[in-house]
C-alpha cells in the first residue's frame, strides 16, 4: 500500500466500493474531509471536500438532484468535477463565481472492491494491487507547528456548550474568526453603536405562473419582490417580503428567548396581507405559509446542529459570500457587534 501516514500524498482506501450510493458518504484521507458520492443510479464515484464553501455546511447531508449534488442549505449544486453549476438565490440567469467551486482530490479510483482516493498528484498513477509490495514514496517532513500544541483529549480542558473552557483561568476559547488576536474572553471585532438595523434587497423577481393576476394579464409573469430584514440583536429578526406588482406582504418575525448555555426557545409570528382592497387570505393559505415557514425554520435548526463552528462572526477567509447573502451577513455581524459589544461591557465592569 502507498499510502504516507501524516501527509496528503498516495493512495488512501477511504470505503468499500458497496458502500458508496446516492447519499454522501463522510471519508477522510491524508488529515482531509471528503464525502463520497454516486451521482447516477450505479455511476461512476465521485469525492468531493467535506464541506460547502458557502456557510461550511457538511455536504454529507446533501443530497443528489438531476445528477448534481445538492447542499442542503440554499441548494448551491456541484458536477462531479466539483464545479458549481446553480446557485438558486442568483436566479436563473445568474453564473455562479468560479470561487463557489470545490477543490476536489486530484484522482478517486474504484478498484478491487474499495474506493480509493489521492488528495493530491502522487507519483503512482493508479492504486496498488492487493499483494503489491510497498511503493515508498518521497514524503517531505511535516511542518514544525508554530505554537504550543494541546491534544483535544487534554484532561484540563472542559467543554460547555460550543465552547471550550479551561478550569484555570483563561476563561471560554472564543475562536474569533474575524482575523483579531482571538485572546481568550476578548474579541477585537469592530462593535456597534446601535443595535438594531435595517437592511432592504433591492427587488429581485420571481416567475409566478400560477398567479390568478396572469392569467388574466393583470400582472406579469416575473413578479418584483423586496425583501426588508430588521435585527434588533440578539434576540429579534423581522423579515419583510413585498410582492411589488400585487401589493401582497409576508412578514415573519423571530424572537428567541436563551433558556440555558445549550438551548434557545424560537417564537415565530406570521403576518399575512393579500394586497390593499384584497380580501384577507384563506385559512387554506394560511395554514399554508405556515407550514411553509415551519419547514425552512426546522431545516435551518436541523443543518445549525450539523455544523461545527458557531457561524458569528462570518469567516471572511472561509465562507464564500454572495451578493444575494449580504442580508443574511449583516444579521450576524450584527449578532457579531452585539456579543462583543457584550464582552466588552463586562470587561469593564
Ligand atoms: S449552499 Fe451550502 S451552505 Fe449555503
Amino acid at each position: 500500500m502507498t499510502t504516507c501516514v501524516g501527509t496528503s500524498t498516495g493512495w488512501f482506501p477511504v470505503a468499500r466500493a458497496a458502500e458508496v450510493g446516492s447519499r454522501p458518504l463522510p471519508v477522510g484521507a491524508g488529515g482531509r474531509a471528503y464525502v463520497l458520492v454516486r451521482l447516477r443510479p450505479d455511476g461512476e464515484v465521485s469525492a468531493f471536500p467535506a464541506t460547502c464553501p458557502h456557510r461550511l455546511v457538511p455536504l454529507s447531508a446533501g443530497t443528489v438532484v438531476d445528477g448534481r449534488l445538492t447542499c442542503p442549505y440554499h441548494g448551491w449544486q456541484y458536477d462531479g468535477e466539483g464545479r458549481c453549476v446553480t446557485i438558486p438565490a442568483l436566479g436563473p440567469d445568474g453564473t455562479p463565481p468560479p470561487r463557489a467551486d470545490l477543490t476536489v482530490p486530484w484522482a478517486v479510483e474504484e478498484r478491487h472492491g474499495w474506493v480509493w482516493l489521492a488528495p493530491e498528484r502522487t507519483a503512482v498513477p493508479t492504486p496498488p494491487r492487493p499483494g503489491d509490495a510497498t511503493v515508498a514514496e518521497p514524503v517531505p517532513a511535516p511542518p514544525q507547528p508554530a505554537g504550543p500544541v494541546l491534544g483535544n483529549l487534554h484532561p484540563p480542558w472542559r467543554r460547555r456548550g460550543t465552547r471550550w473552557r479551561c478550569p484555570a483561568s483563561c476563561g471560554p476559547v472564543a475562536g474569533c474568526r474575524s482575523g483579531c488576536s482571538g485572546a481568550p474572553g476578548r474579541c477585537a471585532a469592530p462593535t456597534a453603536s446601535r443595535s438594531t438595523r435595517r437592511r432592504t434587497a433591492s427587488a429581485s423577481g420571481s416567475d409566478a405562473p400560477t398567479d390568478p393576476g396572469v392569467a388574466t394579464g393583470e400582472r406579469p409573469v416575473r413578479l418584483r419582490r423586496r425583501v426588508t430584514a430588521v435585527h434588533r440583536a440578539p434576540f429579534q429578526l423581522l423579515l419583510r417580503r413585498e410582492h411589488l406588482d400585487s401589493g401582497a406582504v409576508t412578514t415573519v418575525h423571530f424572537l428567541l428567548q436563551p433558556e440555558d448555555a445549550d438551548s434557545t426557545r424560537v417564537y415565530t409570528r406570521l403576518l399575512l396581507s393579500a394586497g390593499p382592497g384584497r380580501p384577507l387570505p384563506a385559512p387554506r393559505d394560511v395554514g399554508r405559509e405556515v407550514a411553509l415557514a415551519q419547514r425552512v425554520l426546522d431545516e435551518d435548526l436541523a443543518l445549525t446542529a450539523h455544523l461545527a463552528g458557531q457561524g458569528l462572526p462570518p469567516a471572511g477567509r472561509d465562507e464564500l459570500h454572495l451578493r444575494a447573502d449580504r442580508l443574511g451577513v449583516a444579521l450576524r455581524r450584527a449578532l457579531c457587534d452585539f456579543t462583543g459589544t457584550a464582552r466588552g461591557a463586562r470587561a469593564a465592569a
